[in-house]
């Protein structure tokens, strides 16, 4: 029951906020994180020497986010990897590994291949899934789920920030098992996770609108191009991605960095540029980096939309829009800069007239290899 929205993927965009605070909740006591399924299973972390983290599409982005959550304060490495590409390629996994695997349906043949190759080669296996008693779950040492809701459009979204947040809690909780993380850091972060539904709440309410806006004045649009560094590259990534299944434009994630290494040479005059700018007071090196890159695109020709931080204003003079998320520190950052990527993709596909409940060529569950 879409509830009143014009499409499932409104609806779920609009639940977004509630995903997270859903999946947060009853994992927070006294300043720890205690999640209930993981009770009795600290030894799963223990001799654990890498992380390597396995999923397809918008979950393999939650899981490149996951992998600065994971590093900064569990300090395990961390390697993220396309199931489908992890399952054929004779990984050298052990027990000391422990693959992480991300599915909203669980059902995904790609991951879950990927996963029961892991478990025979001898690796401990934690899922992080959105539905009850699924496939991969069950072929799981451990599950910890997302509590987003039942997903209907084939768009992930709601279940993407749902992800971002699992991996947050599993990446806290990891850090205090193995005694990487001070219990004072722990806590400002779980504050700091605490506050993300509001954050995105914030978004919706006061830019949706003229994102909207934004991507009715761009249905014309044929190429947009995205960009971000550090977290803000796997958001990149997924603006792309989203556009890409959503309205059939061609779309392009790139890392920031990369530009002037080959993807700078797509620039041309009216090429619109998404790019996410890190926050100036968070991670000033990273932000005046951004910066310069904007700078770059701009001297060529491109239409900079920038998705920037409420009161970052070295960003306005360098950019034809900006979209404004509230601030967070650096790791939280991606969870608020994807908000407005997917209200955009919505909205266009939504413009050029097409079903973003069911978008050609794709289904929700992928289901064959
Ligand atoms: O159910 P899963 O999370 O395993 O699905 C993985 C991908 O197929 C899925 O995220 C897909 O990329 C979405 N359509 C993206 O919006």
């Amino acid at each position: 029951d879409k509830g009143g929205w014009s499409s499932f993927m409104a609806k779920e965009v609009s639940e977004e906020p509630e995903a997270v605070a859903n999946t947060i909740r009853g994992r927070v006591k006294d300043g720890e994180i205690v999640i209930p399924e993981l009770d009795g299973l600290d030894d799963l972390f223990q001799g654990v020497s890498r992380v390597i983290v396995l999923a397809c599409g918008t979950a393999y982005y939650a899981g490149l986010v996951g992998k600065y959550a994971i590093e900064q304060w569990a300090r395990i490495p961390v390697d993220v990897e396309l199931a489908h590409e992890f399952r054929y390629r004779d990984p050298i996994v052990g027990p000391d590994t422990l693959v992480v695997s991300i599915s909203q349906s669980g059902e995904t043949m790609d991951t879950l291949m990927a996963v029961k190759e892991a478990a025979r080669l001898g690796a401990r296996t934690l899922s992080i899934c959105n539905t009850q008693g699924a496939t991969i779950p069950r072929e799981s040492d451990a599950i910890v789920y997302t509590h987003a809701g039942p997903e209907v459009a084939v768009a992930s979204t709601k279940a993407f920030v749902a992800q971002i947040t699992a991996l947050y809690l599993l990446a806290l909780h990891v850090g205090r098992v193995r005694g990487a993380l001070s219990p004072a850091v722990a806590a400002a972060s779980i504050r700091e996770l605490e506050a993300l539904p509001e954050k995105i709440q914030w978004i919706l309410e006061n830019e949706q609108e003229r994102i909207e806006q934004l991507s009715r004045w761009m249905s014309d649009t044929r190429s947009v191009l995205f960009l971000g560094r550090h977290v803000g590259y796997p958001i990149a990534l997924e603006g792309a991605l989203k556009l890409k299944e959503l309205s059939y434009i061609h779309a392009e994630g790139f890392a920031a960095g990369e530009l002037k290494h080959g993807p700078i040479a797509l620039i041309e005059p009216g090429q619109p540029v998404f790019v996410m700018v890190p926050s100036p007071r968070g991670a000033a090196t990273l932000h005046a980096k951004v910066i310069s890159n904007i700078e770059e695109i701009r001297a060529r020709g491109a239409r900079v939309i920038a998705v920037a931080e409420e009161g970052d204003a070295a960003v306005l003079p360098f950019a034809d829009e900006v979209l404004r998320v509230p601030l967070a520190s650096p790791l939280f950052e991606p969870i608020l800069a994807v908000v407005p990527l997917h209200v955009f993709a919505m909205g266009l596909a939504t413009a050029k007239g097409l079903d973003v409940d069911q978008p050609r060529n794709l289904a929700k569950s992928v289901t064959v290899e």
